[in-house]
């Protein structure tokens, strides 16, 4: 799939709470196809200490707008840079980087954490458009860091689970009642500890399962090989063979 360097304008900017915010990016061209599960590596703007991009997923896509927005945790010095910028500056991504999600299964569930939230809109939307209402199950350790609910609402049944019982049921998405019912494809994005807890679950059912990787990366295009993660096959660069990967060639990660 063709790359893109370019320049969008930010259109809207949604702040949520200290820690999480939205900028929808506006081209003036179609954007090409955009998978669920693909990301940017966004250029960080007037910070000279920032110089390598940071990878975001996509979280939703507008093609009859040419706009695609991404949800944002602010973690140290570039995500915060990003969340000072305001409508109508501009900021420069590549995309749409990586591999996503294979949109199969008929009884799916999805479970997203923290920022893993971000790419299951656009899953959340891709699968409807197949037909496919899934369960959604989003986690958090309380109900601000669960930033994003309503806009899901659409596109399947939703719980949620937070450690202090502020939204939803109180422990971990792998407590709530809606985890075991009946699936037969989960897709999950989140904490490392959340996924590996997911797929080892997903593999003792004999559920398919894809996990979406957000390990440190640089180049997001197979460069520099600072992304690798241990698969049953060998390393694999997250930024181009992921960052969605079937949870059965993930079995030396789950285990470590
Ligand atoms: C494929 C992919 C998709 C991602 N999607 C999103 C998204 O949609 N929304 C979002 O908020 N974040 C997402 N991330 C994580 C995001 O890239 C990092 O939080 C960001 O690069 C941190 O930059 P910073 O300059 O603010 O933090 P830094 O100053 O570089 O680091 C601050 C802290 O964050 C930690 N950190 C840095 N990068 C990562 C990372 N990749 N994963 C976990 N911890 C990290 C560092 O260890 C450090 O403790 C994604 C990462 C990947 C690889
Ligand atoms: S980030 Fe450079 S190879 Fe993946």
């Amino acid at each position: 799939m063709r790359k893109y360097i370019t320049d969008f304008t930010i259109v809207g900017k949604q702040v949520y709470n200290e820690s999480y915010f939205s900028l929808t990016l506006q081209h003036p061209d179609r954007l090409p196809e955009i998978a669920a599960g693909q990301f940017v590596e966004v250029e960080v703007p007037d910070n000279k200490q920032v110089m390598l991009r940071r990878p975001i997923s996509i979280h939703d896509v507008d093609i009859d707008n040419n706009t695609l927005t991404i949800l944002v945790q602010v973690v140290g010095k570039g995500t915060r840079t990003l969340s000072k910028l305001s409508e109508g500056q501009k900021l420069n991504l590549v995309y749409p980087l990586g591999h996503g999600f294979s949109l199969e299964g008929t009884h799916t569930l999805l479970v997203g954490g923290g920022a893993g939230i971000a790419p299951l809109l656009h899953l959340s939307k891709c699968l409807s458009a197949k037909g496919i209402r899934p369960t959604i199950l989003l986690g958090g350790r309380t109900a601000a860091l669960i930033p994003v609910q309503k806009e899901f609402e659409p596109y399947g049944t939703i719980g949620f689970a937070t450690e202090d019982g502020s939204l939803g049921e109180k422990g971990l998405v792998t407590q709530h009642s809606l985890f075991s019912a009946d699936y037969d494809h989960i897709y999950t994005c989140g904490p490392t500890p959340m996924m590996k807890a997911v797929a080892r679950y997903a593999l003792e059912k004999g559920i398919e399962c894809e996990v979406s990787l957000e390990n440190m990366m640089a180049c997001g295009i197979g460069a520099c090989l600072c992304c690798v993660v241990d698969s049953d096959e060998g390393h694999k660069c997250v930024c181009k063979e992921g960052p969605v990967f079937n949870a059965k060639k993930l079995t030396n990660w789950i285990k470590q």
